[in-house]
């Protein structure tokens, strides 16, 4: 049981350990993803703002002197325009500049320059959802965003209005190509993670096996040594038990017959008042002693424990905590009839004295429930008092040597222990020992 709580808890670190290898691999991924994702908005920026300001300057220009062309200065300023973008490449491979104007509620376009791709989109009406990025430009906005371009592809666009030719302008690029390096970072990170993290577990495991299986062993040791000694203990009470009541008893008894025998002899001859008073005060301490010796063995060994089974031996013990103190009790679910062994017997005796120590020390309670039943093929154990509760932090202590001694009388049945506590408001101990073969 407690290897497997160990192995489980070795489990638990291994997992904590990848997890947090992860984490830290995509969290970095993350943060340069976000950077790299900065620093290609601020490219898409300046191109558009550089592209947008020649423009404006070389419209300006041919306002003034281009007049003669065929088609008009505008179309002068767009020829020369294009002409340049045959001649240099795009930006990225799906790096795109787009140039339109609005005309009829719709946009336009004049020019796509995707590569070394020159090419018209078809226009899209002037609310379409679909290239937002124009549309803000054509509305004299300048900025960037993330959205659907014209062909429905999510792109980080930078938008900028060409104010003198009524232009908007667009420098954008594919989403997926700035995180496509990074998808591919993260599942390589991914996979030597794995590896590494596999390798260290392996590792971890080899290492802390010796290391557990030591800690196990010796607790196994710990354990049956404290329950060798816990034995040792009962036997000796025992013995003494029965050396006191049997030896002292019975020669205080003697001793007591022979004193009656010697006054009655004495009577006749010595009729003095002083050893008549005398034989009775030396009767009395002779009646006081054989008690006082019948009480010391009982609480060593109660016998009645083994004459009249566990359930009479609940009750004498109440009455005789009841004699000193004023707690009401319940006892009416002590079952009487309960038939157990010996050693359980005594195991489920001293659980009990120990709780209603317990209670009497430090519970400060008015009212105690006992009950003591057979069910389902085990004995339960439990004792409620109404008294100030357990701290939680006391239950598990292993400073609470009182409560570690009933769990180890416990485990050598297969026992448990269960305490429940309110503050305030009592506490319960319940208990419970299987009636198997073990
Ligand atoms: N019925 C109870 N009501 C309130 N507090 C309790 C009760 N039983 C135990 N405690 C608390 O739990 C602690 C641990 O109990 P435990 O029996 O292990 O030690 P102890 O009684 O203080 O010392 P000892 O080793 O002599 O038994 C106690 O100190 C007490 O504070
Ligand atoms: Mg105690």
């Amino acid at each position: 049981m407690d290897m497997k709580d160990t192995q489980r808890q070795r489990w638990v670190l291994i997992l904590i350990m990848t997890g947090v290898g992860l984490v830290m691999t995509l969290a970095s991924i993350f943060v340069l993803y976000q950077t790299a994702f900065e620093e290609e908005r601020s490219r898409l920026v300046e191109v558009a703002q550089s592209q947008a300001r020649l423009m404006e300057a070389v419209a300006r220009f041919d306002m003034q002197y281009s007049h003669n062309y065929p088609e008009g200065t505008e179309a002068a300023t767009l020829s020369q325009f294009i002409d340049a973008h045959k001649k240099f490449e795009g930006f990225g491979k799906s790096g795109e500049f787009l140039l339109a104007r609005k005309q009829d509620n719709q946009i336009v376009f004049i020019l796509s320059h995707k590569h070394t791709d020159l090419m018209i989109p078809k226009a899209l009406p002037l609310d379409s959802p679909l290239g937002k990025p124009i549309q803000r430009a054509l509305m004299g906005e300048s900025g960037t965003m993330v959205s659907p371009d014209y062909r429905n592809v999510e792109v980080l666009a930078a938008y900028e209005p060409i104010n003198i030719l009524n232009l908007g302008l667009v420098a954008k690029i594919d989403l997926q190509e700035i995180r496509a390096p990074f998808y591919r970072a993260g599942l390589m990170a991914l996979g030597i993670g794995f590896a590494v993290i596999s390798v260290g577990a392996v590792l971890f495991w080899k290492v802390s096996d010796p290391l557990i299986r030591e800690i196990t062993s010796s607790r196994e040791q710990l354990r049956s040594l404290a329950q060798r000694l816990q034995d040792i203990r009962e036997e000796e009470k025992e013995r003494i038990a029965r050396a006191v009541h049997d030896e002292l008893g019975q020669q205080l008894t003697a001793i007591q017959l022979e004193l009656n025998y010697l006054e009655e002899e004495l009577k006749p001859s010595a009729p003095a008042e002083q050893l008549e008073e005398s034989f009775e005060s030396m009767s009395r301490l002779i009646d006081t002693t054989i008690n006082s010796v019948q009480q010391i063995s009982t609480e060593l060994r109660p016998q009645i424990l083994d004459v009249f089974g566990l359930g009479e031996a609940l009750l004498w013990q109440v009455q005789d905590y009841q004699s000193r103190s004023g707690t009401r009790f319940d006892t009416t679910r002590i079952d009487t009839q309960i038939h157990l062994d010996r050693d359980r017997s005594i195991t489920l005796f001293r659980v009990f004295q120990e709780t209603l120590t317990n209670i009497y020390r430090h519970a400060k309670a008015s009212e105690i429930a006992i009950a003591l039943e057979q069910k389902n093929n085990s004995i339960h154990l439990k004792v409620r008092d109404n008294g100030i509760g357990i701290p939680l932090a006391k239950i598990r202590s292993p400073k609470s040597l009182g409560l570690l001694g009933i769990r180890e009388r416990l485990l050598a049945w297969n026992g448990t222990m269960d305490i429940t506590s309110q503050p305030g408001k009592g506490t319960t101990v319940t208990v419970h020992i299987p009636l198997g073969d073990s």
